[in-house]
């Protein structure tokens, strides 16, 4: 096997009392696109800064190609691209002169254009940081990261507050880096980034890691299933058929509820329990007022381990 692009063993921080990261361990190999998902205060920012060496472990181990920071620093530096959580630009140097600017750290002037198209900013190239949008300033700091051609590419949320198209944008970026073999880890929120872009995925909270894999592996670890959820409309709610026990659900695997008067039905096959909520409901399901059907996905797994959401936009309840 060949040396893993990154080995991290029992890295720690702690802030005062606080376990920021606890312990983790992580091995990276050369090609992989890795999802860091957690909810706010999860340790990502602590732990991408720690293999971006702007922080230290208080302890534990980390590895870039074999090599540490404190002692190889300058080649490390040469490997590696880093998006920071926020950035920071000089308001009165176009998006060009940004780069410029940081090329020259690099001795990468010769790649401005190319950047510049890898990005899509070549239109916005004579324009002021402050004149850029939300999402050209994120594609401006990729763009940065991107300028020593890094084999290793460290991405600190690097679509949050974008909007939709935005963040698709973005993505479309990041495939075409993984395409070229780029390594990248990224940290998110928005479980769709991680399943869309990455094929590994951890989920990470409380600064540990509670999950990792694939998106079918997290899902068969956790007992999967697919989810029938629905609500009533008021006059129906009473129904004391509602309340008592589901289990006879063809698949059944568990209940939820929600809250506003919503049932989630966790089933093995969500066919032949639509059929049976039907059937049971029997005239009821007139008053059907919501009914959805879906996949299980990574906040319901979230939920599952820990009794909280992902994302603190998250509207349940
Ligand atoms: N400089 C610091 N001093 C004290 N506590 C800190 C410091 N930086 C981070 N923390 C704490 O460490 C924990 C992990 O923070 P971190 O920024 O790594 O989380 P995160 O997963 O990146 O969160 P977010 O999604 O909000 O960016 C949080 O509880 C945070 O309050
Ligand atoms: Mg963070």
């Amino acid at each position: 096997m060949t040396e893993p692009i990154l080995q991290a063993k029992g890295v720690t921080r702690r802030y005062g009392s606080l376990m920021a990261v606890n312990g983790i361990d992580l091995t990276l190999q050369s090609g992989e696109f890795l999802a860091l998902l957690g909810p706010n205060g999860a340790g990502k920012t602590t732990l991408i800064e720690m293999i971006e060496g702007i922080q230290l472990p208080d302890a534990g181990s980390i590895q870039i190609m074999g090599m540490s920071w404190n002692e190889r620093e300058k080649e490390i530096r040469r490997l590696i691209g880093v998006a920071l959580q926020e950035t920071r630009f000089y308001d009165r140097l176009t998006t060009e002169e940004t780069l410029r600017m940081f090329a020259t750290f690099y001795d990468a002037t010769d790649r401005i254009q190319e950047i510049l198209d890898l990005v899509r900013l070549t239109d916005k190239r004579k324009v002021y940081t402050m004149g850029l949008s939300g999402g050209q300033r994120q594609r401006l700091a990729l763009g940065v990261a991107l300028l020593n051609n890094p084999a290793l590419l460290l991405l600190d949320e690097p679509t949050t507050g974008l909007d939709p198209n935005a963040r698709r944008d973005v993505w479309a970026i990041l495939q075409d880096l993984k395409s070229r073999g780029v390594t990248m880890i990224l940290t998110t929120h928005y479980m769709e980034e991680a399943e869309n872009l990455c094929e590994r995925i951890i989920i990470m909270d409380q600064g540990r890691f509670l999950a990792s894999g694939t998106m079918n592996e997290l899902l068969r670890n956790q007992g999967g299933g697919d989810i029938l959820e629905f609500s009533l409309e008021p006059q129906a709610l009473n129904s004391p058929d509602l309340h008592s026990d589901w289990s006879d659900t063809p698949g059944f695997i568990a209940l939820e509820k929600p809250g506003q008067g919503r049932l989630r039905i966790i089933v093995s096959d969500v066919r032949p329990a639509l059929q049976y909520l039907m059937q049971r409901l029997g005239p009821d399901s007139w008053n059907l007022r919501e009914l959805v059907c879906r996949r299980m996905n990574l906040d319901d797994l979230f939920t599952r381990m820990t009794g909280r959401h992902l994302d603190h936009n998250a509207t349940e309840n």
